[in-house]
């Protein structure tokens, strides 16, 4: 299959068949369909490149850093981007299509790529994987962001999940958040924008994430869950909402890395 035709099959191959499975162990924010993803947008963003900059950007290196940044969550999230950079240094199968220069900087744009990390990254790679890395679709933060707090945080009421969703909304990307933006070609400017226009008001962006909290809650899933006992669907919350479309259940079955999500805060960073 030739889905990033800059690149050599073999590596293509390695990336698709080796590297993106192994994030079906991770939390539901961060499974195989992040990662690919963060390598369609990174390739995205290294096509529509100024050609000054995209002529300097070796693509393999790109996609396989795109692939490989949330590798460190095998060992939880807290320093996650300093794992995957060590997961990456000690791949050897990347040493026979990459010298120790290349495989240094793949290793250094995952250690970049975090959100809350505010230091500017060190390369082109490190700033389209993170600008890869954090698509600003009003719906999708705002579902991701429940969805960790629901994985996270099981015994959570839904007014308190909602609370801390919130919360994290703006600490990120609100007026004074920490989320900066490195790619000025993409489209997240326009998108942060109009995420900042609903946290504006904040009676109207606590009503939308109750909205989508109780299209999470509302569907199948969530019954399981409601069995096991994860989390409750009878939300104190308006518009309960009906069964949610199956792409935006959420997997409630207990993730092995749930309880390696150590500090308190959302998902995306
Ligand atoms: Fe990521």
């Amino acid at each position: 299959m030739d889905r990033i035709p800059e690149i050599r099959q073999e590596t293509e191959d390695y990336i698709y068949n080796v590297i993106v499975p192994k994030y079906s162990a991770f939390d539901p924010a961060h499974r195989e369909d992040h990662a690919l993803a963060v390598i369609d947008n990174s390739m995205d963003l290294y096509r529509k490149a100024p050609d000054g900059v995209r002529s300097g950007i070796n693509p393999e290196i790109l996609a396989v850093a795109a692939a490989a940044h949330d590798l460190g969550r095998i060992h939880g999230k807290k320093d996650h981007h300093i794992n995957s950079g060590i997961i990456i240094r000690n791949d050897t199968a990347l040493r026979e299509w990459f010298d120790r220069e290349q495989i240094e900087l793949i290793a250094q744009t995952a250690e970049d790529h975090r959100a809350s990390r505010q230091a500017e990254p060190r390369s082109i790679y490190g700033k389209i994987v993170s600008e890869a890395d954090r698509l600003i679709d009003t719906d999708t933060v705002i579902r991701r962001t429940l969805m960790y707090g629901i994985d996270r945080y099981p015994e959570m009421s839904p007014s308190d999940q909602i609370d801390r969703a919130l919360d994290h909304l703006y600490e990120k990307y609100g007026e004074d958040g920490y989320l900066q933006l490195w790619i000025p070609w993409s489209g997240n400017a326009l998108q942060l924008l109009e995420l900042r226009a609903l946290l504006a008001d904040r009676e109207a962006a606590k009503a939308e994430v109750a909205r989508i909290y109780s299209e999470i809650t509302a569907g199948p899933d969530c019954m399981e869950g409601k069995r096991s006992g994860r989390h409750s669907c009878e939300a104190e919350i308006p518009d309960s909402g009906t069964e949610c479309p199956p792409d935006r259940r959420i997997h409630t079955a207990a993730s092995p890395y749930s309880n390696m999500l150590p500090d308190s805060h959302p998902e995306q960073r």
